[in-house]
């Protein structure tokens, strides 16, 4: 905000903590050149075209570019920036979190111990699996899953992965690439780190959940739409899979009363991958440097549709 209201623009915020309403939004976009916007804002043909001709910009506040059109953009010659590679060791760091949280049932033992249920050390109790020498699945080898790929190297895992095609990035953190049912079958943890695209949605549904140990832990810090929550509350509920660490849901955030939340081996976060200080700080950085060069006619830092438009 400060680099912005230094900047030779005229501003118009929205000033709430909650996201503006669609509708809202598409008002106040009318007749503005750029626009600074978070993943909780859906930006749309409709919305590009309320906004008129001189929209030259939009710059997102995110690596993730799933709420935009991008292709409407494109379209309509706008480029679309967005925050890639600041963020990947924060969620990196957030993806080991959660998988010892749910394997090591952090959430849950701290619970009991500040409830006052704990009343004597166990032989067996809060016990789970390990995730040194577990085999680790990760979908997605991209930056931030190869940063998770680089954390693991300390906790002497098999590492498998896939992707769509081979990653040069495989090599530098030993990972295998197998199929997805392969990595499935084959994962003590499955942890995602996909897009959110057409061809990820509902990527891991019940015939995913089929193929998994049944003592496997599913970790998501991508985006929700990639896993069938209805199918993941049935693997849970079933004892097909152990547990489950997810940043991201659908919607975000669950309704208090959703039954995943009552779940004990379910730890939900509220979409903190990148909340480290730096990161966001950095995010926020780049989301305005790419709008200021938007702006200016500029080539965007990091732009999602750059082939089609610089
Ligand atoms: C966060 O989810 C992001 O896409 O930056």
């Amino acid at each position: 905000m400060q680099r912005l209201e230094a900047a030779p623009i005229a501003l118009d915020v929205w000033p709430h903590p909650t996201p503006p309403p669609y509708p809202i939004l598409t008002e106040r976009v009318r007749g503005c050149q750029g626009l600074l916007c978070l993943l909780t804002d859906r930006i749309d043909a409709a919305l590009l075209s309320a906004a008129g001709p001189d929209l030259a910009v939009v710059s997102q506040m995110a690596v993730g570019v799933d709420n935009i059109d991008v292709a409407a953009c494109t379209a309509s010659g706008i480029p679309v920036g967005h925050t890639p590679g600041v963020l990947s060791e924060a969620t990196a760091d957030l993806t080991l979190a959660l998988m010892l949280a749910t394997a090591r049932r952090l959430i849950e033992a701290a619970a009991d111990v500040k409830a006052g249920r704990w009343r004597t050390w166990d032989p067996m109790g809060w016990v789970g699996p390990d995730l040194y020498g577990a085999t680790v699945g990760i979908v997605g080898l991209g930056r931030i899953g190869a940063a998770v790929a680089r954390r693991l190297q300390g906790f002497d895992v098999e590492l498998l992965y896939h992707n769509p095609r081979p990653s040069a990035r495989a090599a530098r953190v030993n990972a295998t690439w197998v199929d997805l049912e392969t990595l499935l079958g084959r994962s003590d943890f499955v942890t995602l780190h996909c897009p959110s695209t057409a061809a990820t949605h509902h990527l891991i549904a019940a015939a995913a959940f089929r193929r998994m140990k049944p003592g496997a832990i599913l970790i998501n810090t991508a985006r929700g739409s990639v896993v069938d929550q209805d199918a993941l509350l049935g693997a849970l509920r079933s004892g097909q899979i152990a547990a489950a660490g997810l940043d991201v849901t659908t919607p975000e955030p669950l309704p208090p009363e959703h039954p995943l939340l009552a779940l004990t081996n379910v730890v939900v976060l509220p979409h903190i991958g990148s909340a480290s200080l730096s990161a966001r700080l950095r995010m926020a950085d780049i989301a305005v440097d790419n709008l200021l060069a938007g702006l200016q006619g500029r080539p965007l830092f990091h732009c999602v549709n750059p082939d089609e438009l610089q």
